[in-house]
């Protein structure tokens, strides 16, 4: 059994990193801001691709995304000090981009130069055939205005508890993650030319528990960027899930945004993907072969990204957002498409729980609507205002009075 020591007051909630872990003396580097002004009306911006056919018009379909995405986040210049503006999503002046709250507690809280949290670690040889070392992912996701207002509804008493009726995002909300890499070209040649920027790291990832491990400020590259988009053409889902990836091989020096290019597209789980069926192949998905990176992608080659669990896929994983949550998210069971891991492989509607046997001391799950960060942060919450203890394996919590064992909506490290 562990516990963090500190508890933290419910204000913390809204802090941008843990006041315990900023920046150190002499610090003149960047410093994140947390944007969480959220609006409090469903803004008036429906995104151009809503009207461009994903299932037909692939290429239009992706440019539109990742310009959106782009779109005043990009090639902002310096300033005052020195600082790239880039991705600072709060002085963007085409549409301000929001971030989650509850997210700069607990042990994969936001460090403080860029806001980013520790992900799913990429295992030697998931990144390239002779990658030798565990490389570990930080990532920062950005909500749109319409996905931001949500947040803001969600999270609407800053000293209270989330409003989990709320829950529900709006068609056209769009959150974008990017995610970086420790990974440099000596253990992975991809991340030859790609963009940079530094977070505060774990000295020794692996055997970092808590907040309080040793750090170390050091660059980090960029490998993937995610999207999520609420579209109600995706008729099984109501979301559309796709990733670009860092391709060093395409003409011209250096970085350049232009090669973020796509790895795929979902809109379906493809359920009949089992080991019944071991001819059949994604519908329910765009897959570009033309990225020439090293990739492994997810279970019979549904949609994940390199820095991703290959047993497992975007809208697999996804649909677990529900709070509260007993059942692993990723199919428990070898082979991935074993049929004993069916469950796992439905399609889930917007709305609904992938899990409502999971009641915890006699509450309900409730849809968390694909948001896996919230699900994080909502865990955060009560973790922090309740206190708790952790499973000897790390994988699962037990809130301070409940004799139920929840589970974490990431795996440890
Ligand atoms: C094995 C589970 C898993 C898989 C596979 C996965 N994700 Fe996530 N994703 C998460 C978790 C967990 C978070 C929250 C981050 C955290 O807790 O630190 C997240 C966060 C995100 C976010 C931020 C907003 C939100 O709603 O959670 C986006 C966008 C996202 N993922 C997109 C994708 C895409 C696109 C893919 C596939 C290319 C993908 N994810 C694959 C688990 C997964």
């Amino acid at each position: 059994m562990a516990m963090d020591t500190a508890l933290a007051v419910p204000e913390a909630g809204w802090e941008p990193y843990p006041h315990t872990a900023g920046p150190p003396p002499g610090w003149t580097g960047p410093v994140f801001q947390l944007s969480v002004d959220f609006p409090s009306e469903p803004p008036d911006d429906t995104p151009p691709f809503l009207s461009i056919d994903f299932r037909n018009d692939r290429e239009a379909y992706w440019r539109a995304v990742r310009e959106y995405i782009y779109e005043g986040n990009i090639n902002r210049g310096v300033n005052s000090a020195g600082h790239s503006r880039d991705w600072n999503t709060q002085t963007n002046h085409v549409r301000t981009w929001y971030n989650m709250p509850w997210r700069a507690w607990g042990r994969n809280a936001r460090e403080f130069v860029n806001g980013l949290t520790r992900e799913f670690p990429a295992a030697p040889g998931h990144l390239d055939p002779a990658q030798q070392r565990t490389e570990y992912t930080w990532a920062r996701a950005i909500y749109n205005p319409s996905a931001g207002y949500t947040l803001g509804q969600v999270w609407n008493d800053p000293g209270g508890p989330p409003n989990l009726a709320a829950a529900s995002f709006l068609e056209g909300a769009v959150v974008a993650k990017l995610l970086f890499t420790t990974a440099d070209t000596s253990d992975v040649p991809w991340v030859r030319d790609a963009y940079t920027w530094q977070a505060n790291t774990y000295l020794d990832p692996a055997n970092c528990d808590s907040l309080g491990c040793p750090r170390q400020i050091r660059d980090v590259h960029l490998y993937q960027i995610d999207f999520a988009i609420k579209d109600s053409r995706a008729s099984e889902t109501q979301w559309v899930f796709g990733t670009f990836v860092h391709d060093p091989t395409l003409p011209g020096q250096g970085f350049s945004w232009d090669k973020m290019v796509p790895l795929g597209y979902m809109w379906g789980n493809d359920p009949e993907l089992t080991a019944d069926n071991p001819d059949a192949t994604p519908q329910e998905s765009v897959i570009y072969g033309n990225t020439h990176i090293f990739e492994h992608m997810g279970c019979r080659e549904r949609l994940v990204g390199p820095l991703d669990n290959p047993s497992s896929s975007c809208i697999g994983c996804h649909q677990n957002a529900q709070y509260p949550a007993k059942t692993s998210p990723v199919p428990p069971n070898h082979p991935c498409d074993a049929v004993t891991n069916n469950p796992w492989w439905r399609n889930l509607r917007s709305g609904d729980v992938l899990w409502p046997a999971d009641s915890v001391d006699g509450v309900a799950p409730r849809s968390l609507d694909f948001s896996m960060e919230m699900r994080t942060a909502v865990e955060n919450y009560h973790m922090a205002t309740r206190g708790y203890t952790l499973s000897a394996d790390g994988e699962m919590f037990r809130l301070t009075g409940s004799e139920t064992h929840q589970r974490l909506a990431r795996r440890k490290h």
